[in-house]
């Protein structure tokens, strides 16, 4: 039987780009930015999108579609009987982990739209002080987080249970556009704001000084995160790729959608953060915190806009997240029914249950969202994305991965990028110990 593959590599591009552009742009993006002291980390994940994941995007890709198979069978065939196969592990084991606190912020993302839709954020007089209780209050109340985050489960859930997952994604079609749009429009009102001018500064002029190892690791991390790299996403995707079309370019064009949406996010919120004396470093509640104000704010100067900018916005945002997070419960699921010949409804329930108790823990502590948070990205992306540049690029045939993959980058993921890698990892083990 013709195995299903994408019609061209326009698809292609959508399917990656839909997976790839969610929260981590609009959310984690903007407030690594202020943790991690603005342009300077910038930079550095500028460069690490570039120089490190365009290579093991080409590379994760090249193993998806020179087999034609997802992870354990793609390993299992191109390395029959080595450990290769558990780098299969963690395609089920991250997506879990991720998805647990990434439905927490897809919760915070379904409870804004829920505020928008009550006009919460039309009261162009309610101070910054007034919007970060808001969010505060939110947080706070362990029960509200625990019935949102289970709303944005349960819409993950339906979605894959009823396989309308084609008709989310001609939605997203739509919504994708409309973010970018409305994405654009705030940051021109954003910079139109009194005191906008320190926020801009905070994204184009560097501090060299702030970069350290834990900086370029948590750089290099969150375009891993962004990307959706090293976790067996890509290659799945890429497996449904046609013969003749290029990885290369595939990989740049997906590289340069997902940059811009995280680019774009960070000048719609920094220079509001700024206007609004919002502090940048305040965490993964920043944009909650932020998006609000400028929300009624324009209430002040287009009444009539503010509302329907604000309920736009969030929907857009809440399918940009869950294009994600299906694509990441699926990853989970097809691991139980390809490998372990489950059912479909009980393996997504199985799926489902793990990340609605984790989860629900991430609700209540903190401590073990901001973990998890940090462990997916800073080190089991980056180590995934570490073994797919080091099994294209030493255990696979140099002549057949030639034939894909143009010389130089094929250097660079036989020996620039493990050694960077390594070296960041070290460089953060020292400074810790
Ligand atoms: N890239 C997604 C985002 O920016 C998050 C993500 C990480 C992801 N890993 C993934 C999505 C795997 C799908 C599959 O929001």
């Amino acid at each position: 039987m013709a195995r299903e593959s994408f019609a061209n590599r326009t698809t292609a591009i959508l399917a990656m780009a839909g997976s790839a552009i969610g929260l981590g742009n609009i959310w984690r993006f903007p407030y690594m930015v202020g943790q991690y002291g603005g342009a300077a980390f910038i930079l550095v994940y500028l460069l690490a999108a570039i120089f490190i994941c365009v290579p093991i995007f080409i590379s994760e890709a090249y193993i998806g579609k020179s087999t034609q198979l997802s992870t354990f069978g793609a390993f299992e065939k191109l390395a029959p009987n080595t450990g290769w196969k558990w780098v299969g592990l963690l395609t089920v084991i991250n997506p879990i982990i991720i998805l647990s606190f990434y439905s927490v912020v897809g919760g915070w993302s379904l409870a804004y739209l829920f505020k928008s839709l009550t006009l919460s954020f039309t009261d162009a007089s309610a101070t910054q002080e007034a919007h970060g209780a808001v969010f505060g209050a939110l947080v706070g109340n362990k029960w509200a987080g625990i019935a949102w985050l289970t709303g944005f489960l349960v819409m993950n859930f339906g979605v894959v249970t009823l396989g309308v997952s084609k008709g989310i994604e001609k939605f997203t079609k739509i919504t994708t556009p409309i973010l970018f749009v409305l994405m654009v429009a705030i940051v021109f009102y954003s910079l139109s704001m009194p005191g906008a001018k320190a926020g801009v500064d905070y994204l184009v002029k560097p501090d060299f000084s702030k970069i350290n190892g834990h900086v370029m690791l948590s750089a290099m991390g969150q375009a891993f995160f962004s990307l959706s790299l090293g976790m067996g996403t890509i290659l799945t995707y890429a497996s449904y790729m046609k013969k003749e079309e290029n990885l290369v370019s595939t990989g740049v064009y997906t590289v340069i959608f997902d940059l811009m949406f995280a680019l774009i996010a960070g000048f719609a919120i920094m220079p509001a953060v700024f206007a609004a004396g919002i502090e940048p470093g305040a965490g993964p509640g920043l944009i909650f915190e932020t998006l609000p104000y400028i929300f009624s704010t324009m209430g002040r100067d287009f009444p009539a806009l503010s509302a329907g900018v604000a309920i736009l916005f969030f929907t857009a945002v809440l399918f940009a997240a869950l294009t994600s997070s299906v694509s990441m419960l699926e990853a989970g699921v097809a691991y139980f029914v390809d490998h372990k010949k489950m059912a479909r409804g009980k393996a997504t329930a199985i799926v489902f249950g793990c990340c609605w108790i984790f989860g629900s823990l991430c609700c209540v502590s903190t401590r073990l969202f901001d973990f998890c948070d940090r462990l997916t990205s800073d080190f089991l992306m980056t180590f995934g994305s570490l073994l797919y540049a080091v099994f294209v690029g030493w255990r696979l045939k140099k002549a057949d991965v030639l034939q894909e993959i143009p010389r130089p980058i094929y250097f660079m993921v036989r020996w620039i990028i493990p050694l960077v890698i390594i070296a960041i990892f070290i460089s953060n083990l020292v400074m810790k110990g």
